[in-house]
């Protein structure tokens, strides 16, 4: 086994910087310096710290920073809806976590009502209109490196604006109450976490390569823990978008200023594909599991299909009896998992431009057959040699919150990498994504992730790339139970599966599901990729057994909302992060 653990800081943080700044800041918030989950205001910015559980009587909010948390909980304090926390929390991560918090980014968004509808909101990134299959090719039609992942051209047309006013039509408070704490905290600055720090000065040198100007986002000296991050441009954008809505940023000032960064570094965006970007509300992807059902995000997230694959899968076999992380059951979720990723890179793209057999590939009959060459002796041969994962960063960001009327919404939005394709729009202070990497650039060529693709997910004008980002919802009695989600690429519907098993098969509590070590299959390379922690006397039987392992840092950020039956609400951050629960 190699190597190669990156034992990060896993322990919750605590910021303070005492400054006239932080009195001035509290004050003009209306507010008063209350400790947190007590105050009907926002948390003094220069001065909060991360809880991992909250137990909350009337609502709940986590997300991956302590200020977004905080901006959701102030809305469900106001009267607002878990859709209206939802919208406020994601907003506030497009200021405190510039990572993948975005404006220049996309997502998806599933939620249940408390009258019992259930939605799935898509606003996954499209490849502009100019876009074609080769357009990371050289002449030779090999891929050059890089040039999906970095700079102008990596960016697919963002789709977070137009997701956040579809979900709007479900909130109760104005626009212009949900994106205030996000203008404030732009406009005033916040005292960055300690990762935060790191991972700018980390980023510092391409993004001084790919912007020619002054952003905020570099300084003279290396960032460190508490300093304050102002982002004015970013403080203007919002306000243009609370003012003119949608058009606040796919027409008018910032949609100029997104084409003149395209041009400055010949991207392909246009005024066209800006003003043609449409979210799309679709049917969300319902399955039973045993007593539950479970409502998650269909195409062109891949975790539609591979996570009711996997739970189908593993409904067969008796885990509990095999005991959580017996060398037995993770054998089995491996297989699972390999079967299952196998058919993502075959069959799974944009269905608005391909068929997919969805019902074949999630259909019981379809899942016994595929099972029928596990053995539970030794691995399932792969047709392909074993090459090794590129490490991924965590850098997606997923939210939930849960109000007192019943109403759940989870989140998953992303950038893709950090900082996605570290291109700023002038003027305009956010940053773009850089999606289009998640589309096959060329069949048999992994992309950042490992993932393997062909046809299904080549690029297409207009086209939303393939993604693995899973939202879920589980029901009890048709009630919300849990809500689920993580960042993590291609592994996050492992991660997803293994929470879900682990509360729902193995009994375990909310923070143990989220903090216990996973491990991450996907069919190839052909290996295992496993988190520190994750129990060496495991890999050493399977080993025995013809299986290989790989260690990388932390699999996923896990965050999830429990209702307890006592009505509860329990609230749980993963601690591989800053993330946050927050509740009242
Ligand atoms: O949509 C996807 O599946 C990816 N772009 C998500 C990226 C992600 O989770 C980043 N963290 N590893």
């Amino acid at each position: 086994m190699k190597e190669n653990f990156d034992f990060h800081n896993l322990r919750t943080f605590k910021l303070l910087k005492a400054s006239l700044f932080s009195i001035f800041f509290t004050t003009l918030l209306c507010s008063c310096k209350s400790p947190k989950n007590t105050s009907p205001t926002l948390l003094d910015p220069y001065q909060y710290s991360a809880d991992k559980m909250v137990l909350a009587k009337r609502g709940a909010v986590v997300s991956a920073h302590a200020l977004a948390s905080d901006a959701g909980l102030l809305m469900l304090r106001k009267g607002g809806n878990a859709i209206d926390a939802a919208i406020a929390t994601q907003l506030a991560l497009a200021v405190v976590y510039p990572g993948a918090g975005n404006l220049g980014g996309g997502g998806f968004l599933v939620a249940t009502l408390a009258d019992g509808k259930k939605i799935a909101i898509d606003f996954r990134e499209k490849a502009p209109l100019a876009a074609h299959t080769n357009m990371y090719l050289d002449k030779e039609g090999n891929p050059i490196p890089g040039l999906s992942l970095s700079g102008h051209l990596a960016s697919g047309v963002p789709g977070a604006v137009a997701g956040i006013y579809a979900a709007l039509r479900y909130a109760r408070l104005p626009m212009s109450e949900l994106i205030r704490p996000a203008i404030i905290l732009a406009e005033k600055g916040f005292a960055i976490t300690e990762s935060e720090a790191n991972s700018l000065n980390e980023a510092r040198a391409e993004f001084i390569q790919i912007n020619p100007t002054a952003f905020p986002f570099v300084k003279p000296e290396p960032w460190k823990t508490g300093d304050t991050l102002i982002q004015k441009d970013l403080a203007a954008t919002l306000a243009r978008i609370r003012d003119s809505g949608e058009a606040g940023f796919y027409r008018g000032t910032t949609a100029n200023l997104i084409v003149a960064e395209m041009q400055r570094g010949k991207g392909m965006i246009t005024h066209q594909d800006l003003v043609g970007y449409k979210a799309v509300e679709r049917d969300p992807v319902l399955f039973t599991y045993k007593n539950y059902e479970i409502v998650t995000m269909p195409l062109p997230s891949s975790g539609g299909v591979l996570l009711p694959q996997m739970m189908k899968m593993a409904a067969k076999f008796n885990l509990p009896q095999f005991g959580f992380h017996s060398w037995r059951s993770v054998q089995l979720m491996i297989e699972i998992e390999r079967r299952v990723y196998a058919d993502r890179a075959q069959y799974l793209g944009d269905i608005d431009f391909i068929k997919v057999p969805v019902e074949k590939l999630t259909s019981d009959e379809y899942l016994v057959e595929r099972m029928k060459d596990y053995d539970s002796t030794r691995p399932t041969p792969n047709n392909d040699l074993p090459v090794r994962l590129i490490p991924e960063s965590e850098e997606t960001t997923h939210l939930n919150t849960y109000d007192s009327e019943g109403n759940a919404v989870a989140i998953t939005t992303t950038l893709n990498d950090s900082y996605g394709s570290r291109t700023i729009v002038q003027g305009a202070g956010f940053i773009l994504n850089n999606e289009m990497d998640d589309f096959s650039i060329k069949p048999g060529v992994r992309n950042m992730y490992g993932a393997l693709g062909g046809k299904a997910n080549e690029i297409a004008p207009g086209k939303r790339m393939l993604s693995s980002m899973t939202p879920t919802i589980v029901l009890k009695n048709k009630r919300p139970y849990l809500i689920v989600g993580t960042p993590g690429g291609l592994t996050i519907p492992t991660s997803v599966f293994q929470t879900l098993i682990n509360i729902l098969e193995f009994g375990m509590n909310t923070e143990e599901a989220v903090n216990k070590p996973k491990f991450h299959f996907q069919w190839q390379p052909d290996s295992i990729s496993i988190e520190p922690g994750f129990p060496l006397s495991v890999v050493r039987e399977l080993e025995k057994r013809g299986y290989h392992f790989d260690s990388r840092g932390p699999i996923g950020r896990t965050e999830v909302i429990k209702v307890l039956a006592d009505g509860r609400i329990e609230a749980v951050a993963d601690i591989r992060g800053d993330d946050d629960a927050a509740g009242y």
